[in-house]
């Protein structure tokens, strides 16, 4: 069939699905303006026709929601489609398919039986009714703002917002007539103060990276409704298990599910997650961008993801342990945490999230770049590498990475100083990582 005349969200359901009651419904399949409903994933056994129970954890929720009870071949995993489009058997079967009497998939730009199998489960853990996969991060938060906003509209940003997400804005946007905007982050006034009748989206980041500001979710999801403006949380540094900006009323949680939700730095990918109503033209133009997450990735996402709470517990004590004798250590300047008390943001952390995650930055006490990078250079366990949230610990000096090509008033602008080291933990032993660390101090 021609790709030409359906809708980008092609059916949900496998064909070989046995279950009546089975988590892909109807979808619409000939026209752009009807989307496929995909329905909430909240309860993880959706698909078991037992009544429901009563909601489960977020361990429980990350290996089942979203998952066939009984599989194709009789499979505990979910198989691994590797097709680019898919059959039909006969002619009645491309017209029933049309008129929505038969879910199922049509296109691989359109959907693969694993990538819903993981948007339930992103779902069910951001406690959202629906969630679209994306091929990484970036693409989620491009098929979003896309989608969202045309001509003329403004899009309000808290500046510490990951910076290619600005960068696209106010470089690629800004071509299609689109304004935007950015104010101090956690200035809630400033930034309702730069609401205009013109404003469509306001976005935060929380925490942010490398700062690790916390939003105080209340005043934003108020500040947008108050001023009929949607809001978008990326939620990457905090993931479901920490934070889930949905129960505070904000429209979108974002997240690059190639840190932590994937978990084992082998893979890029990345998700929205709202209401089916609101994601219908998100997930309608990601079919025409192409920008769906390949069978591979989200075969492995899917794997990650059972064990992503694990991790992520795990992840949580190493930082907040490492923090602390970051913290203090007389080689240390200042440690950004989120779990230290002396955090700015310390209170509206603790009201917000349940843990305070595994990324830690910190100033090198008297050190200009080269003694950082003496430091950065001095740790055996952790890798030099960018990225965050894996099972293997990474390390970086910010001004050597992502600002290198910056000017240093740029970097100063940013709060990106040169003895600035930012760290995620990944799930060693917290005790090897502190004498790690303790013995990269004692070699500057
Ligand atoms: C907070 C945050 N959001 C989004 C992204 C983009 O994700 P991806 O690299 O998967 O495109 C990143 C990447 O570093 C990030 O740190």
């Amino acid at each position: 069939m021609s790709d030409s005349h359906t809708s980008p969200e092609g059916s949900v359901a496998l064909s070989t699905e046995p279950d009546s009651h089975s988590n892909n419904e109807r979808s619409s399949a000939s026209s752009e303006s009807s989307m496929s409903h995909i329905p909430s994933s909240a309860d993880a056994a959706d698909n078991d026709s037992r009544p429901s129970a009563p909601r489960q954890g977020a361990s429980t929720v990350a290996v089942h929601a979203g998952e066939a009870r009984q599989k194709p071949g009789n499979s505990l995993t979910d198989p691994l489609f590797c097709s680019s489009t898919y059959s039909f058997a006969k002619t009645q079967d491309v017209i029933d398919y049309i008129e929505q009497k038969l879910p199922r998939e049509e296109y691989g730009r359109y959907g693969n039986p694993g990538v819903r199998v993981v948007e339930k489960k992103l779902a069910a853990l951001d406690r959202a009714e629906d969630a679209v996969l994306f091929s990484s991060g970036m693409a989620a938060i491009v098929g979003l703002l896309m989608a969202k906003l045309g001509s003329g509209d403004e899009v309000i940003f808290f500046d510490e917002c990951y910076h290619r997400s600005r960068e696209f804005c106010t470089k690629h946007l800004s071509r299609f007539g689109v304004v935007t905007r950015q104010v101090k982050a956690c200035d809630y006034e400033a930034m309702e103060a730069a609401i205009t009748p013109l404003t469509k989206l306001l976005v935060s980041e929380s925490p942010t990276n490398p700062h690790l500001s916390v939003v105080d979710l209340e005043r934003f999801a108020d500040i947008g409704r108050r001023h009929g403006v949607e809001t978008l949380i990326d939620a990457t540094l905090a993931t479901p298990l920490n934070l889930r900006p949905i129960e505070y009323g904000v429209d979108y949680v974002l997240h690059s599910a190639t840190k932590y939700l994937g978990g084992h730095n082998d893979l890029l990918a990345g998700s929205v997650a709202g209401s089916t109503e609101k994601l219908e033209n998100v997930r309608n133009l990601r079919g025409i961008m192409g920008a769906v997450s390949g069978p591979n990735s989200a075969y492995l996402l899917q794997r990650g993801l059972k064990t992503f709470p694990l991790r992520m517990q795990r992840q949580n004590e190493n930082g907040l342990a490492v923090a602390r004798f970051l913290d203090e250590h007389p080689k240390v300047q200042h440690v950004f945490y989120p779990g230290l008390e002396s955090h700015r943001y310390h209170d509206v952390a603790r009201r917000t999230m349940t843990g305070f995650g595994s990324l830690i930055t910190f100033l090198v006490k008297d050190a200009d770049w080269r003694k950082t990078a003496d430091f950065v250079d001095a740790v055996r366990i952790p890798r030099i590498a960018p990225s965050l949230g894996g099972v293997e610990s990474l390390i970086e000096q910010p001004m050597v990475m992502s600002y290198y090509e910056c000017t240093p008033e740029d970097r100063c602008q940013f709060g990106i100083p040169d003895n600035m080291v930012r760290m995620s933990l990944g799930i060693e032993d917290a005790n090897d990582l502190i004498a790690d660390f303790q013995q990269a101090f004692e070699q500057i």
